[in-house]
């Protein structure tokens, strides 16, 4: 169990130990160019790998990628066709190169959505790098932060039948311990390109002291030099989880 920066104060780092990113400017790129928004999505894999090894050679730990929200359903069918047959195809590609770079590949989400093949590709890739613990890559997919704290709390209610009864013995980690990604340090740096400032659904309940960064480069066009920027921002930040900023300059004294 890792802990939870609401019962316990985390150790902030100079590289933050877990990056997630919302991954969004696809279309926009795509548009931009007179090209169909699809065309932004194919463009995002190299984004993708480039990020991924930029954040290896960083000594990132745990790095988490939205690639697919559970509101996603919602575009038009085409768009959602080709944005599953590209996450089938960059598994079938890419798993070889991870398993090189000793990366451990997981994918969370409500996956019984998709089709049984997808579904088995994403068991074949987590099983083939399981043993690997250089970098911890998650692939949050027809994923939401609301749909993740209900599973939680049914699952924790399946368990704890007598909680029903007795909700004060409800606590907080009874739920973070039932969370899809239960096994990784709460997020340190929040990353969102596209320009948009929001969540979007995403790790809701981890974000709770998440350092949160955004920038309005499309995620096509995001690189090493504009993470690089994104951590140089991250170290200028002050981490009080609640306290004084006097308290944490005595404590460094
Ligand atoms: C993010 O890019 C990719 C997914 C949500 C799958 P978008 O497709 O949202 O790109 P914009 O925001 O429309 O430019
Ligand atoms: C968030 O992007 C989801 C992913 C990047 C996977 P969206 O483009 O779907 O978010 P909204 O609709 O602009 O909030
Ligand atoms: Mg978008």
């Amino acid at each position: 169990m890792t802990k939870s920066s609401t019962q316990t104060i985390p150790e902030a780092t100079d590289t933050p130990q877990h990056v997630v990113m919302i991954m969004d400017g696809n279309g926009r790129w795509a548009t931009d160019r007179f090209l169909p928004r699809t065309a932004g999505h194919v463009r995002g894999v190299q984004s993708v790998r480039r990020v991924v090894e930029a954040c290896g050679r960083k000594g990132v730990r745990y790095l988490t990628l939205f690639a697919f929200s559970s509101e996603n359903w919602r575009r038009p069918q085409e768009e959602v066709s080709l944005l599953m047959r590209l996450f089938v195809q960059t598994l079938e590609k890419e798993v070889d190169k991870l398993e090189e770079q000793g990366v451990r590949l997981r994918v969370v989400g409500d996956l019984s959505a998709f089709e049984p093949r997808l579904q088995e590709l994403i068991k074949a890739a987590e099983k083939r790098t399981e043993h690997n613990n250089t970098l911890h890559l998650t692939i949050a997919a027809n994923y939401g932060g609301r749909w993740d704290i209900l599973q939680a709390t049914r699952q924790a209610l399946r368990d704890l039948p007598e909680l029903a009864a007795h909700p004060e013995n409800f606590t907080e980690s009874i739920l973070a311990e039932r969370l899809s990604m239960a096994w990784a340090p709460e997020p340190d740096l929040f990353i969102r390109t596209g320009g948009e400032q929001r969540i979007s659904n995403f790790l809701i309940w981890q974000l709770a002291y998440t350092e949160m960064y955004f920038t309005s480069v499309y995620w096509p066009d995001f690189d090493a030099n504009a993470l690089e920027e994104a951590f140089a921002w991250y170290r200028g930040r002050e981490r009080r989880f609640g306290r004084t900023s006097a308290q944490l300059a005595e404590k460094q004294s």
